[in-house]
């Protein structure tokens, strides 16, 4: 894979590096696909922390595909705007991969199904987000021309796994696609900038071992291909993206995916670490006091403006 080039103006722009206040960082941010998101009303800040971190997930795909004329999905559908498409998006979470797909193509219906209600104050038409858990039998009618799934990591434990493949293959129309994107718990940098006995180095290795001891893995980026494929698919493609965290690449989608990226560290790291540190931690289950602190140097680290980290998706 390609390195990401390092920003050389980087060390002059620290203050780029203090990104305490979410809204004073991101609205520095100029990405067009950005500015469409605010326009629209969407970025109205969560009183929910958890929603404000997929809405940066949400984000960073969306900078890193801005290049691309649909940077929602790379399935091969949808370019006959006339025919009815079926979609749906499994664990939608706010709801917004599936309303800014509704909005793209008033030509599909799209489903967007969760645990719990995700609190949209303003739906497309075409839109409808449902409350169901997808470990059930499905009811739907309808077979889907695109099923979605997004940063379903940890979800289920891997027989869940099987079944929620199997369902959607079941469910799948002729031609259909699965497409799914999950973030890679490994941090790491290109240049040796990022010390091993870092704490974002120790993300990794230490999430994988809890999520292995829970039955969760954390690792399904590397295993979900073969998993799609063992459901039945056939023709199954991979793309490895890079996420840098931070604002030090060069290149300036890059930054912005960085930038954003931090804040979606920033924000989501204590929601994705605690449960599994306090109930499977090694080699005793971590105190909260001890999620706290290493969350603090965590955070500390993401501020460092020499270590040019980024993790794969
Ligand atoms: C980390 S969030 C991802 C949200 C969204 N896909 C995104 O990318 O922004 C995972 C979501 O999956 C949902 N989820 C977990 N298990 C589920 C289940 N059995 N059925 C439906 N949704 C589920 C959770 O409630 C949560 O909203």
């Amino acid at each position: 894979m390609d390195t990401i080039a390092v920003d050389p103006d980087l060390y002059a722009a620290q203050s780029a590096y203090a990104p305490d206040d979410w809204q004073s960082e991101t609205t520095s941010i100029r990405s067009s696909i950005y500015r469409g998101l605010m326009d629209n009303g969407r970025r109205i800040p969560s009183d929910e922390q958890q929603f404000e971190t997929y809405e940066a997930g949400h984000l960073v795909d969306l900078i890193l595909d801005s290049d691309r004329d649909n940077p929602l999905f790379r399935s091969p559908i949808g370019a006959d705007r006339e025919r009815p498409l079926q979609v749906l998006d499994i664990g939608t979470g706010k709801g917004t991969w599936a309303i800014d797909v509704a909005d793209m193509f008033p030509n599909a219906t799209v489903r967007g199904v969760d645990l719990f209600p995700p609190p949209v104050t303003w739906m497309p038409p075409n839109c409808v987000i449902e409350v169901d858990d997808v470990l059930q039998d499905w009811t739907w009618r309808e077979r889907f021309d695109l099923i979605h799934m997004r940063n379903m990591i940890g979800s289920f434990d891997n027989a869940e796994w099987d079944r929620v493949y199997e369902q959607c293959f079941e469910k799948m129309a002729p031609g259909g696609w699965i497409e799914q994107l999950e973030v890679g718990p490994f941090i790491t940098s290109d240049d040796n900038s990022l010390p091993e006995d870092s704490a974002l180095a120790s993300w990794g290795p230490i999430l994988q071992k809890c999520g292995d001891r829970a039955g969760r893995p954390c690792d399904i980026v590397l295993t979900m291909p073969q998993s799609i494929k063992n459901a039945g698919f056939v023709d199954v493609h991979e793309k490895v993206y890079k996420w840098p965290i931070g604002p030090w690449p060069r290149d300036q989608k890059f930054k912005e995916a960085g930038m954003v990226n931090s804040q979606h560290w920033m924000s989501g790291m204590e929601g994705w670490c605690m449960w599994l540190l306090t109930k499977y931690g090694d080699p005793e289950p971590w105190t909260k006091d001890e999620v706290h602190v290493f969350c603090a140097k965590l955070r500390n680290e993401l501020k460092n403006p020499h270590y040019h980290a980024y993790h794969k998706a």
